[in-house]
């Protein structure tokens, strides 16, 4: 059952049935270029019990995303609370991250819209980040269409230092 609708996509908790398709996503290395490696099945395995623990605590999480018309995994987009050492932190993030055939289709945008919306009238926050690798264009492309506001620059802590995924855009917006 989708918590969110938007006209293409169901953004929902997880179930067994995306594991599959989401270590299949983390090991890409096209969909992970901006990440410092792919992750091992394990480490997905990982992801997809916090991000199901962070709903049951929270409401929400990095949802799972499906395509309405055949309930395909294509995904996620959603929000996370985040802890890592800045100036922002702790936060509610935004993030997203598309299975690569599902690129280049308005998906992420539209989900990460229906996000913000759920996040000021549902959820009742009154600020979301979204922060990205100075070097991944596609995902600040997405801040900037649903009307993200650049806050400045910072180095991403839990990025190696010298890396040149380090240095990271952060983007807000508030109610
Ligand atoms: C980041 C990511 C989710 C962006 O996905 P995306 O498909 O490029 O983003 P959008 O949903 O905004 O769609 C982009 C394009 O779809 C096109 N498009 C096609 N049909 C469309 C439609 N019906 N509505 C809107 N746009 C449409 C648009 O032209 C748009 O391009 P533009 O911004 O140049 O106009 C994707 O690149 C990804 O998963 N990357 C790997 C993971 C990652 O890096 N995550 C972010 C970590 S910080």
């Amino acid at each position: 059952m989708s918590l969110i609708k938007t006209a293409r996509l169901g953004l929902r908790n997880w179930k067994p049935s995306d594991l599959e398709p989401f270590i299949k996503m983390n090991m890409d290395a096209a969909v992970m270029a901006h990440f410092p490696k792919t992750f091992s099945k394990q480490e997905t395995t990982a992801g997809y019990h916090r991000f199901r623990e962070h709903f049951e605590e929270h409401g929400f999480c990095y949802f799972a995303v499906e395509l309405l018309e055949n309930q395909k995994f294509i995904g996620f987009i959603g929000l996370m609370h985040q802890d890592y050492e800045s100036h922002f932190t702790p936060c509610v993030d935004m993030g997203w991250r598309l299975r690569k055939e599902h690129w280049g289709k308005g998906y992420a945008t539209e989900g990460a819209k229906a996000c913000l919306t759920y996040a000021f009238d549902k959820i009742g926050l009154e600020e979301v980040v979204a922060v990205a690798p100075k070097l991944n264009v596609n995902s600040e492309r997405v801040m900037q269409k649903i009307g993200m506001v650049k806050q400045g620059e910072f180095k991403h802590p839990k990025i190696e230092v010298s890396s040149p995924l380090e240095l990271c855009s952060l983007y807000k917006m508030s109610t």
